[in-house]
C-alpha cells in the first residue's frame, strides 16, 4: 500500500491540501485564500469556480513540493466549510450564481417565516436545527426565488445542489463527464433537509423548502469503503486515487482530535468557534440552544451523533481589528497588543456581526463594544476581543453541560487562534477548566485523512488513531472563582445590549 493519505480542506477563507503519514504526521501542505465577496451588509459569497481552481492549484503545489505523485497516496479525504450552498448545471458544469456562505444573513426573513408558519418544531425535531440563516435550506430557497431558471432546472435534475464537498467531489470525479454527485451524512445534516433518524432526505422537509429530490446528492457514510468516487488521471492528481472520506470540517476536527467516545469534546477556533460533544449513537435533542448533528459515520456502522455549539464570529473578530479598525497589522499582534494591559479595563466586545448563534440564535442582534471610558485604549479593545472568543465559548460550554449532564474536565482545542497563548490562557481562566492543544493542531485535515484511511485499510480501527494523539501544551486556570463569575456576569450584561437591534 502507498505510504500516505491526502486531505483537501476547503475552508471559509482558504483551501489547503495536506499529506499525512501513518503516524498522522504532516508531510507537506499548500494553502491558498479565495475572495470574500461582500456585495451588501450581511451578504457573504464565494465564487465556486475560483474555489475549484484554488483546489487544483494547492493539490499540484503540495505534490510538487514533496516530490509525490498519485501512486504515493492510498486515498484522499475531503473536508469543507459546511452549509455554504452551491448550485450548478449538470451539463455545463457552471454555477448559476455565487455560493451563499454560511455567515450570510440574507435569508433572515425566510427563517422568520418558517417559525411564523409553524414549521419550526418540525425542523428542530427532524433536522436537529433551529430555523436560522446559517443552514443551507433557506439559502437554496432564496436561490429558487431570486435566480432565474434554477427552480425549473432543479425539477428536471439539471441544476444540482451541494455544499462545497459535493462541488469538489463532482469536479474531481469528472465533472460534466460523469462526475459523482455525492455528499456525506455530516454535511447533509447541516441542510435542514435531512432527517437525523433515517439519515436520508426527508419528504416533509423537502416540501417545506420546495426542494426537488432530483437536485440533491446521494448521502454516503463519512468513511466510505465503496468510495465517493475516484480521481481522474486528467485531473489535478494526475492519477486515479480513491476518494474515500468526506465530512464537514467541524466533524473532521472531532475525528482528528480522536473524540470517539461519548462525552469527549473538542473546540475549534477558526473564523468562528465550533464545540462538538460526541453523544454516541444517541440523538440528544438540545433544550439549551445547541444543535444536534451527525458527528461521523464509519462504513456501515451506525452513525455517531454530536451536540454542537456554533459561534459565528471569533477569529474573524480579530481579522476585523486588522482589516476594518486597523489597530493591528496581523493576527499575531492581537496577542502583543492585548498583553500591554493586565485586564480589559471594563471593556466588553460582543462581535454579533451575523447576529448571535449558539446558544442564543438571535438574528436581530448586532455587535457592540460597551464599558468604554476615557481611559480605554486599543489594547483594552484587543483584550476584549480575545475575551469575547472565550466568553462565547463559556456560554456554549454551560449550555452543553446543561443539555448533556457531562462536566468537562479538560477542553481539547485546535485551529488558528490556538496559536495565541494569551487567548488560550484566558480561555482556561474564563472556563475554570484546563485547555489542551495537541501536537498536530491541523486536526481538520487530519480528520478527513483518518476517514479516508480507515475506509481503505491504511488504518485498521479508530482505536489505532488514538495512539497518534499527543498533547503539546496545557493551559491551567489561574483566576479565582469570584473573578471568573464577576467577569461572566458583566459579559452577559454586554450580550443583552446587542439584542433587538435589527427589526
Ligand atoms: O459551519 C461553518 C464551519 O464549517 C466553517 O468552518 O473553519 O471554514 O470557518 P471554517
Amino acid at each position: 500500500m502507498s505510504d500516505y493519505i491526502g486531505a483537501i480542506d476547503q475552508g471559509t477563507t482558504s483551501t489547503r491540501f495536506m499529506v499525512f503519514d501513518h503516524g498522522g504526521n504532516e508531510i507537506a501542505r499548500h494553502q491558498l485564500e479565495h475572495e470574500q465577496i461582500l456585495p451588501r451588509a450581511g451578504w457573504v459569497e464565494h465564487n465556486p469556480t475560483e474555489i475549484w481552481e484554488r483546489t487544483r492549484a494547492v493539490i499540484q503545489s503540495t505534490l510538487t513540493k514533496a516530490s509525490l505523485d498519485a501512486s504515493d497516496l492510498a486515498a484522499v479525504g475531503v473536508t469543507n466549510q459546511r452549509e455554504t450552498t452551491v448550485v450548478w448545471n449538470r451539463r455545463t458544469g457552471r454555477p448559476y450564481c455565487n455560493a451563499i456562505v454560511w455567515q450570510d444573513t440574507r435569508t433572515d426573513r425566510i427563517a422568520a417565516d418558517l417559525e411564523r408558519d409553524g414549521h419550526g418544531d418540525t425542523i428542530r425535531h427532524k433536522a436537529g436545527l433551529p430555523p436560522a440563516t446559517y443552514f443551507s435550506g433557506g439559502k437554496l430557497r432564496w436561490i429558487f426565488d431570486n435566480v432565474p431558471g434554477v427552480a425549473e432546472d432543479a425539477e428536471k435534475g439539471e441544476a444540482l445542489f451541494g455544499t462545497t464537498d459535493s462541488w469538489l467531489l463532482w469536479n474531481l470525479t469528472g465533472g460534466v463527464d460523469g462526475g459523482q454527485h455525492v455528499t456525506d451524512v455530516t454535511n447533509a445534516s447541516r441542510t435542514m433537509l435531512m432527517d437525523l433518524e433515517t439519515c436520508d432526505w426527508d419528504d416533509e422537509l423537502l416540501a417545506i423548502f420546495g426542494v426537488p429530490r432530483a437536485m440533491l446528492p446521494r448521502i454516503l457514510p463519512s468513511s466510505n469503503p465503496d468510495f465517493f468516487g475516484t480521481t481522474r488521471a486528467d485531473g489535478p492528481f494526475g492519477g486515479e486515487i480513491p476518494l474515500a472520506g468526506d465530512l464537514g470540517d467541524q466533524q473532521a476536527a472531532t475525528v482528528g482530535q480522536v473524540c470517539f467516545r461519548p462525552g469527549e469534546a473538542k473546540n475549534t477556533y477558526g473564523t468562528g468557534n465550533f464545540l462538538l460533544l460526541n453523544t454516541g449513537h444517541e440523538i440528544v435533542r438540545s433544550r439549551h440552544g445547541l444543535l444536534t448533528t451527525v458527528c461521523y459515520q464509519f462504513g456501515d456502522a451506525k452513525p455517531t451523533y454530536a451536540l454542537e455549539g456554533s459561534i459565528a464570529v471569533t477569529g474573524s473578530a480579530v481579522q476585523w481589528l486588522r482589516d476594518q479598525l486597523g489597530i493591528i497589522s496581523g493576527a499575531a499582534q492581537s496577542e502583543s497588543l492585548a498583553s500591554q494591559v493586565t485586564d480589559n479595563g471594563g471593556v466588553y466586545f460582543v462581535p454579533a456581526f451575523s447576529g448571535l448563534f449558539a446558544p442564543h440564535w438571535r438574528s436581530d442582534a448586532r455587535g457592540a463594544i460597551v464599558g468604554l471610558s476615557r481611559y480605554s485604549t486599543n489594547a483594552h479593545v484587543a483584550r476584549a476581543t480575545l475575551e469575547a472568543i472565550c466568553y462565547q465559548t463559556r456560554d456554549v460550554v454551560d449550555a452543553m453541560q446543561a443539555d448533556s449532564g457531562v462536566t468537562l474536565d479538560v477542553l481539547r482545542v485546535d485551529g488558528g487562534v490556538t496559536a495565541n497563548s494569551l487567548c488560550m490562557q484566558l480561555q482556561a481562566d474564563i472556563l475554570g477548566v484546563p485547555v489542551s492543544r495537541p501536537v498536530v493542531a491541523e486536526t481538520t485535515a487530519l480528520g478527513a485523512a483518518y476517514a479516508a484511511g480507515l475506509a481503505v485499510g491504511f488504518w485498521d480501527t479508530p482505536e489505532e488513531l488514538v495512539q497518534n494523539w499527543n498533547e503539546d501544551v496545557r493551559w491551567q486556570p489561574t483566576w479565582s472563582e469570584e473573578q471568573r463569575e464577576r467577569g461572566h456576569a458583566r459579559w452577559k450584561k454586554a450580550v443583552e445590549r446587542t439584542l433587538d437591534w435589527i427589526d
